[in-house]
């Protein structure tokens, strides 16, 4: 056989990749899965978005045709005008906005279109793994900047070695942070981190997935919100969350035009954009009234405080995150000292409980697992009644 590339081999096994496997071995031993392990949203997309898209479909066949690979004047328009409203950020829709085939795909190439060998990425750890293997599949080298408690879950800039500093091309950060939960509480970091990308010549690409996933009063502010981060960075974006969106494969980019057009100009190589019928499905969501996101967002709350309140009942202490639908938790006693692998691979196999092990986020994830709150309410009372019997050793938890 032929020998992948060595960027091929060198990624590590795609955690998702993996989770299926256990949940694959859990099916055909006819368990009864209850899946919090991938940020799936399990609520419908709006009927008027679907609407949208199929009178857009059944009526105006030049949709059929091939896109604009930065998205078409009206989607970009329609994000420029969302900008304006929702973070009172300007945009030329010309040429500071696009569309991507969700951004994940807008990461990994731009990451395609920035590196050459042996480039430095400075990624969080732990993180959504995108982040890092869109370096790796590029031939750059990533950077981890440690994500801990005593920071805040921020990195450290001053701890970032001068060698490293001078060999970065480009800076990732997330926040609302996948896997932490973890926000920005306020802008002084990323006025920081706009301060020391000028200082090195450093793109910041700032992953705003879960802005509008928010609870407890908490607003998520925009990386281009901040004094001079237009000069230096872009922001991606997505329909997946905000909008239960995931298989529209629908996001954007926004931000720094050249960066924007560098972009735009690598993917007109590689792909046509998104279809022009999701693309006006899209505008429409960006039209809905704030209310249809409020109550995705309550919904995931219900679930999420009902399943904290019942699990600390049973000893296992969460904290409940200000953004995201994900729960990161310790490693419960008495399993406390077991990798996150080996706990997420006994969990599920004791108690049809699919979760992420920390370790797939990085090395810093370690000790702890995500749960995703995308499953039917009722569902979280019975993973609790089955965690309960699991912590209590009371039988396997089914
Ligand atoms: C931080 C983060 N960024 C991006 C994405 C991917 O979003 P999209 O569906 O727009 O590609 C995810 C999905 O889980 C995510 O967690």
């Amino acid at each position: 056989m032929i020998s992948p590339s060595e960027k091929i081999k060198n990624l590590p096994p795609y955690l998702f990749g993996a989770i299926d496997i256990l949940k694959a071995n859990a099916f055909r031993k006819k368990l009864d899965v209850i899946d919090l392990a991938m940020g799936n949203p399990d609520l419908p997309t709006d009927p008027s978005i679907v609407e949208r898209l199929i009178d857009t479909v059944k009526n105006h066949p030049r949709t059929h045709r091939y896109p604009q690979a930065k998205g078409m004047p009206k989607f970009r328009l329609a994000l420029a005008n969302w900008y304006k409203r929702r973070f009172g950020v300007n945009l030329n829709p010309e040429t500071e906005a696009a569309a991507l085939i969700g951004s994940k795909e807008g990461i990994a190439h731009l990451c395609q279109a920035y590196l050459d060998s042996g480039d430095v990425v400075l990624v969080p750890n732990p993180c959504y793994p995108v982040h890092l293997n869109s370096v790796i599949l590029a031939g750059g080298e990533p950077y981890m900047m440690p994500l801990v408690k005593e920071n805040g879950y921020i990195p450290v800039l001053s701890e970032i070695p001068e060698n490293i500093r001078r060999r970065a091309k480009i800076m990732i950060l997330n926040y609302p942070n996948n896997p932490t939960g973890v926000v920005i509480e306020d802008l002084k970091f990323l006025e920081d981190a706009v301060e020391f990308a000028k200082k090195y010549g450093i793109i910041i690409v700032y992953d705003n997935a879960y802005c509008e996933i928010t609870y407890d009063g908490y607003v998520a502010p925009s990386f281009l919100q901040v004094k001079g981060a237009m000069g230096v960075g872009i922001e991606v974006g997505s329909f997946s969350k905000t909008y239960n969106m995931a298989g529209w494969r629908i996001g954007w980019a926004v931000g720094n035009s050249e960066v924007i057009s560098t972009l735009s100009k690598y993917k007109s190589y590689i792909d046509y954009g998104v279809s022009t019928f999701i693309q006006l499905a899209a505008v429409k969501a960006l039209e809905l009234p704030a209310e249809k996101i409020r109550q995705t967002v309550a919904e995931y709350e219900r679930r999420m405080d009902f399943f904290i309140k019942k699990l600390k009942s049973i000893g296992w202490i969460i904290e409940k995150p200000k953004a995201t639908m994900y729960l990161w938790a310790k490693i419960p006693p008495p399993y406390a000292a077991m990798p996150s692998l080996e706990f997420a691979e006994l969990l599920i196999e004791s108690t049809g409980i699919a979760v992420t092990p920390g370790s797939g986020f990085g090395t810093y994830g370690e000790g702890f697992v995500r749960m995703a709150m995308v499953t039917h309410y009722r569902r979280f009372h019975d993973a609790y009644l089955r965690l309960k019997k699991f912590l209590s050793g009371k039988g396997r938890g089914r």
